[in-house]
């Protein structure tokens, strides 16, 4: 067997298609766009690529957009008070704080400042709590992405076994609740796990999400699963590269995401879909 690709790419391109046209009908009709706030405090070259796909994309999607490019020494407090300041302003719906932080500035205090109808991540600990309650209002960006592309492959993923790989707060803690959420019987494994193969080898649906190369060997890839890499790295040769093993699982597997081209694509085209989203929800609040 050789797995169908997930076009990562095409489907978000689909959805910002769509988010895009919304917003149009909403400016003809009068009203404002929504806005977006993307804060980056320092000049991490990775973060930098990040923030300039989101603003990018934020102005394509006819959206408003306010970049914030901080200096790596500046406190927590300015921080907090740029945060209290976008809070109160009625043209921003959505106020993202690009991770990592530098070192000084706790990045719990961050994530608690934004207010919960602002939070386009779905990094605050209200809307974090709303999704393991079963009752999400904004959801991570990733995690939401996943969701979008395993739909995509027309599959089931009620009662299915999912496995996750990673427990980050950003990725593999949400993910798992989103699985749960969808009826999977959800696994997660984490630094700690005894046997990462036996975990990996039990997954209808495999959700990569570390950050290390070669990490998950594609040959435990259940044969028929469904492989969503979420990670991306750089190889020796300068290749972007994911957490899996690509030629020996995509040998193995019903469908796989590639690295590029698959889930990266998604978090953009969610942060669209959040911020429209947080402002439909303030509108009618
Ligand atoms: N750093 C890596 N991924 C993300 C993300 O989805 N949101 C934010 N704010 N920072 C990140």
């Amino acid at each position: 067997m050789t797995a169908k690709l997930i076009d990562g790419k095409a489907v978000a391109t689909d959805l910002r298609t769509q988010i895009a046209s919304s917003i149009k009908a909403l400016t003809e009709a009068g009203a404002r766009p929504p806005g977006l706030a993307v804060i980056l405090v320092g000049n991490d070259p990775a973060s930098e690529v990040y923030v300039r796909n989101k603003r990018l994309a934020c102005e394509q999607a006819g959206f408003l957009s306010k970049p914030y490019q901080l200096a790596q020494n500046t406190s927590a407090e300015s921080l907090l008070q740029l945060i209290d300041e976008l809070n109160a302003d009625e043209t921003i719906d959505g106020i993202l704080v690009q991770f990592p932080l530098p070192d000084h500035i706790p990045q719990n205090l961050v994530t608690e400042r934004i207010s919960p109808n602002k939070d386009v991540d779905g990094f605050h600990p209200y809307n974090v709590g709303r999704l393991a309650q079963r009752q999400p209002l904004l959801r991570p960006c990733t995690p939401r992405g996943v969701m979008a592309l395993l739909d995509q492959t027309g599959e089931s993923v009620r009662g299915r076994h999912a496995v996750v790989v990673g427990a980050s707060n950003i990725v593999g803690r949400p993910m798992a609740l989103e699985l749960l959420l969808a009826g999977a019987t959800t696994t997660v494994c984490h630094r700690f796990t005894n046997d990462l193969a036996h975990h990996v080898g039990q997954g209808d649906i495999v959700v990569a999400a570390v950050g290390k190369p070669g990490l998950v060997n594609g040959e435990w890839i259940k044969p028929g699963a469904i492989v969503i890499d979420v990670g991306i790295s750089r190889s020796e040769t300068g290749k972007l590269v994911g957490d899996v093993g690509f030629a020996s699982a995509y040998e193995r597997a019903a469908w796989i995401t590639p690295v590029p081209g698959g889930v990266g694509p998604m978090t953009v085209a969610m942060l669209l879909q959040n911020t429209l989203d947080a402002y439909r929800l303030r509108q009618n609040a």
